[in-house]
């Protein structure tokens, strides 16, 4: 009976990590549309930022405090993470690691990560590469998808605060990323609950 079914175990949950401290931010304007389009594509998406945390609790590193306990606790029921930073001193922002260096060992262990980055100019494309990557393997993620890199002028802002617009390549290149990140989600579905009658597949996907 499909009243009896627990949806949760197909439905497809993701936390989304803003790496910005500023408030207009241009990473933050394409984890929005990100956000946009996997809610279009029935994925559930708890978007955290850096700027909603208590800077001493990440500073401190402050395991007890109840807003990280809640961070990690919603890092471990996600099937997927999206990761967006700017470049700064070309690497991911120093406050994007104060959030990765609260997470337990192991606790990107069997998700998905989508790496989303800005910077000022190509000089830095591969920061994602040889900066981020290292951290989340040594959380134990065995799939991070290739990171979109955006450089400042293919973003533009609006008046609110996350609001924005991203050039036509640009929206390309994060469709095609979200595509795969979608699949990798569908895979942790499917591995979760293998036994899965398509019918429920279907409605949860
Ligand atoms: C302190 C600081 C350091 C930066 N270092 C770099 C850098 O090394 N390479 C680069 O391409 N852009 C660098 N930038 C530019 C930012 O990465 C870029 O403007 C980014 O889109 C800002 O993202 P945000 O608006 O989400 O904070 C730096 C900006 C700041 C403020």
């Amino acid at each position: 009976m499909a009243g009896d079914i627990d949806l949760r175990k197909y439905s497809m949950l993701v936390v989304s990590l803003s790496g910005s401290p500023t408030l207009k931010s241009r990473s933050g304007v394409v984890l929005e549309h990100a956000r946009s389009w996997l809610q279009a594509h029935g994925v559930d998406v708890t978007a955290l930022k850096i700027r909603d945390f208590n800077a001493e609790d990440l500073l401190y590193a402050r395991f007890d405090s109840p807003q990280v306990i809640d961070y990690i606790e919603a890092v471990r029921q996600a099937d997927g993470l999206l990761i967006g930073t700017p470049v700064y001193k070309a690497s991911f922002s120093g406050a994007i690691k104060t959030l990765l260096d609260l997470l337990p060992e192991r606790s990107l262990h069997g998700k998905v990560v989508l790496p989303l980055a800005t910077g000022g100019s190509i000089a830095h494309m591969l920061a994602v590469d040889y900066a981020l990557k290292p951290v989340l393997s040594a959380l134990k993620c065995q799939e991070v998808l290739h990171g979109i890199f955006a450089i400042d002028t293919q973003i533009s802002y609006s008046d609110n605060e996350w609001g924005g617009e991203l050039d036509e390549i640009l929206t390309e290149r994060l469709h095609e990323g979200l595509e795969h990140f979608y699949h990798g989600l569908q895979r942790r579905v499917q591995a979760r609950q293998p036994e899965a009658p398509e019918y429920f597949l279907k409605l949860a996907l």
